[in-house]
């Protein structure tokens, strides 16, 4: 049998996933996630769910190949409709879009009282904003590397937020004295794509001129972003 070694992207999750955590893994798919918490011994069981039975039928193989099959129940279910909220004080939600992520956690309030462990394939500033604006409060953003993509982990518990501006909703809020190797080239690459956008909405025949000045606004702030990290640095 093959040893299961994790991806950047979810060892990095895994590595934020607290010792003894009773671990909800939503859209587990091949569940290779909660397979490797629970043979390194981090977790003593986990539900994984999955909207369908397709990838959920991958996981439970995974979970028989690797002999975790006791200790992990599946359920086929829309996010956490199916996990009871004394079952979990850790969900991980990865490999998914950012909206979907925040309907998800808004069908689940009982979620403010535990570690939340998200990955956002897209639109990372909407959930961002669902986030401080509804009783979560971003702890920690951690930036991973695979080739040239990024990816973007959200740390978040229950609590009050500070407001975001509108390039800290887009990049993540960065904290002085932060270890992020990625985070000056995920900077720039975020000016890069920002200022292309800004030049595709010029060019068009009516140019949205409130949409412009916002992102005007938002390219000022991630320039700024930019700045403070390279300083910070020094
Ligand atoms: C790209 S895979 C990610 C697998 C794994 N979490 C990872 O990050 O490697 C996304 C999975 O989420 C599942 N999914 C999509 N919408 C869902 C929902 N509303 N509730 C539960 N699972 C969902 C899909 O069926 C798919 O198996």
């Amino acid at each position: 049998m093959r040893r299961l070694e994790l991806s950047p992207r979810l060892a990095a999750i895994a590595e934020q996933v607290p010792q003894g955590a009773r671990l909800a893994d939503v859209g587990t798919d091949h569940a290779y996630l909660p397979a490797w918490l629970l043979l390194a011994g981090r977790i003593s069981g986990a539900v994984a769910t999955d909207v369908r039975e397709g990838p959920l039928q991958r996981g439970r193989e995974t979970a028989r190949l690797y002999k975790v099959e006791d200790r992990m129940v599946f359920r086929c279910c829309d996010g956490l409709a199916a996990v009871e909220p004394q079952e979990a004080d850790t969900v991980v939600i990865a490999g998914m879009g950012g909206e979907l992520m925040a309907r998800i956690v808004e069908r689940a309030p009982w979620t403010r009282g535990c570690t939340l462990l998200l990955q956002p394939m897209s639109a990372q500033e909407v959930l961002r904003q669902w986030l401080v604006t509804h009783g979560y409060c971003i702890q920690r953003e951690t930036l991973v590397r695979e080739g040239e993509k990024f990816y973007g982990i959200l740390t978040a518990t229950g609590g009050e937020s500070p407001a975001y501006t509108l390039a800290e909703l887009w990049a993540g809020r960065q904290r002085r004295g932060e270890v992020s190797p990625h985070r000056l080239a995920y900077l720039e690459e975020q000016i890069r794509r920002r200022e292309r956008a800004l030049a595709g909405m010029a060019q068009g025949k009516t140019p949205p001129q409130g949409e412009m000045e916002t992102e005007r606004k938002r390219l000022e702030e991630l320039r700024q972003m930019r700045e403070e990290w390279s300083q910070w640095q020094q």
